[in-house]
């Protein structure tokens, strides 16, 4: 890969400098054209690029960018990418593809790829060969690098394709634009150490490095004294926290801290894994007051030699242990988990062991997918990959089974009054409006949209697999 100039800089150095020199280029423009200039920003995958995307918008603010609300009226456009299965990265690439148009329109036109996608290598050269029109790239651990970048752009007009992959540090207050004015992403840590066989996120993210305690509470005690209501801790794998601060906090030591900023909000966190998830985190959570009683734990798979062969470090029996515990504690706890169908070698006797953990387990809620290998990882390589139309058919075997077994959970709801974080009207229906239970799930009701950011009391009167009615309670 092409090295920058601006390695002096480093992406651990602080972007101000070169966010002022990118706000006052962008100031003269703005004299002479008579407007701001506009940035627009596209983002795919996970809640962590997300994240990073409301740095980046954030960035783009502070370097005199005003917010474009679709790519045609863009000066700068910015798209975040997602790695995890193929279908991510061929969305990716389809829609810059169809900005070379814009580009031959407007030659002005700044085209900037970044995250996960744009950190592996082999996609890197692609974009530098076949995308031609795409200015700059730069991965996940440069995010800090993008005022500097740009800057270089401005003045070179050369392309510069930046990895960041060797890069460690953890990057402190960058500035960053909220999409919500009532929920948030608060990052704790970055990169994952797990390697799960068929995952891409280690290589494309890093090692893990964890925030200190001390800034992560000051942003959540901002956040809830600007009102926000429900705030998500993030991390790949939020349960191994805390190694290598200078703290010596784990996860559980954090959230029984931010327990205790008051104010009227909900703490969430995300993504937690079944082989740390311990007894002390749970504990914590059930002696709480902001804690939702809400878990996603991703068990991928109910076969102990699948599991095994994933490197999840966890058998079937001891993830059941953990559930078991949770419930035991927060009998009303929501638990949703991830599940990956057609690992290579998963026979019909291990979809079996899965089905029946399905039906064990009772999740209110599963996110599944059809295994897609990752170029890289040790599961890309193994043999036996699993037929397209056998996996299929487990799938939608799978996913048949979950929406009765969901179903049923929610009807369980029927009759209950739960507090609601309202998200004012509903897309899909303009006549209701809808919110987000503690448990995170999907409530409908008819009401008044003004309510949007604010908590409801809503009794549920009826159930679906994906979602809730209800009605609202005015006590
Ligand atoms: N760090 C989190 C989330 C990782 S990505 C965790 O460990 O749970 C989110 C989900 O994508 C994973 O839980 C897994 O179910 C799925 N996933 C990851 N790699 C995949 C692949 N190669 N093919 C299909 N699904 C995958
Ligand atoms: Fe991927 Fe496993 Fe890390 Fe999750 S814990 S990001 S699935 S390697
Ligand atoms: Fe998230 Fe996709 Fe990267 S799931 S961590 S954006 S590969």
């Amino acid at each position: 890969m092409e090295k920058n100039k601006l390695q002096a800089a480093g992406t651990g150095a602080d972007p101000q400098k070169a966010i002022a020199l990118v706000r006052q280029e962008n100031q003269r423009f703005a004299m002479e054209a008579g407007r701001a200039r506009r940035a627009f920003v596209l983002t795919f995958g996970c809640q962590q690029n997300e994240a990073d995307s409301e740095k980046i918008a954030g960035m783009a603010q502070a370097m005199g960018y005003e917010m474009a609300d679709a790519p045609e009226q863009a000066d700068l456009i910015v798209v975040n990418t997602c790695a995890v299965r193929e279908h991510a990265e061929k969305r990716a690439l389809s829609t810059v593809g169809q900005y070379k148009h814009l580009k031959a329109q407007n030659p002005e036109l700044v085209i900037e790829m970044c995250g996960c996608m744009v950190s592996q290598e082999h996609r890197a050269d692609e974009i530098k060969h076949r995308y031609p029109y795409v200015n700059f790239i730069f991965g996940t651990s440069a995010l800090q690098t993008f005022p500097a970048l740009l800057w270089e752009w401005m003045n070179t007009h050369r392309r510069i394709f930046r990895s960041g992959a060797e890069e460690t540090s953890v990057a402190e207050g960058l500035p960053v634009r909220r999409e919500s004015g009532y929920r948030a992403w608060v990052s704790i840590m970055y990169g994952c150490n797990n390697f799960c066989s068929y995952c891409i996120v280690p290589y494309v993210r890093g090692r893990e490095r964890s925030r200190e305690p001390e800034p992560i509470l000051e942003e959540i005690r901002a956040l809830v004294a600007a009102g926000y209501r429900d705030i998500t801790l993030l991390g790949q794998n939020v349960n191994s926290y805390g190694k290598g601060t200078a703290a010596g906090w784990d996860f559980a030591d954090l959230l029984a801290a931010a327990d205790k900023i008051e104010g009227d909000y909900i703490l969430r966190f995300m993504t937690s894994h079944p082989k740390d998830a311990g007894k002390k985190l749970i504990d914590v959570m059930a002696a709480s007051t902001h804690i939702a009683h809400q878990f996603h734990l991703p068990l991928q798979s109910g076969s102990n030699s699948i599991l095994e062969k994933m490197n999840r470090r966890y058998t079937a029996e001891k993830y059941l242990e953990t559930l078991d515990y949770l419930r035991e504690k927060m009998p009303d706890v929501t638990v949703t988990s991830d599940m990956i169908v057609g690992f290579p070698g998963e026979s019909d006797a291990d979809f079996e062991e899965t089905m029946k953990m399905i039906d064990r387990a009772g999740f209110d809620m599963i996110f599944s997918f059809i295994y897609s290998p990752r170029k890289g990882t040790p599961a890309a390589r193994m043999e036996n990959q699993v037929p397209e139309a056998v996996t299929h058919a487990r799938f939608d075997r799978m996913l048949e089974r979950q929406n009765a077994i969901g179903l049923e959970k929610n009807r369980e709801l029927v009759g209950k009054t739960l507090r609601v974080l309202c998200d004012g009207e509903s897309k899909n229906d303009p006549a209701s409006v809808c919110g987000r239970t503690e448990g995170n799930k999907l409530v409908f009701w008819r009401g008044d949209p003004a309510a949007k950011g604010s908590f409801v009391r809503v009794r549920i009167t009826g159930a679906e697999p994906f979602a809730l009615q209800g009605e609202l309670q005015s006590d």
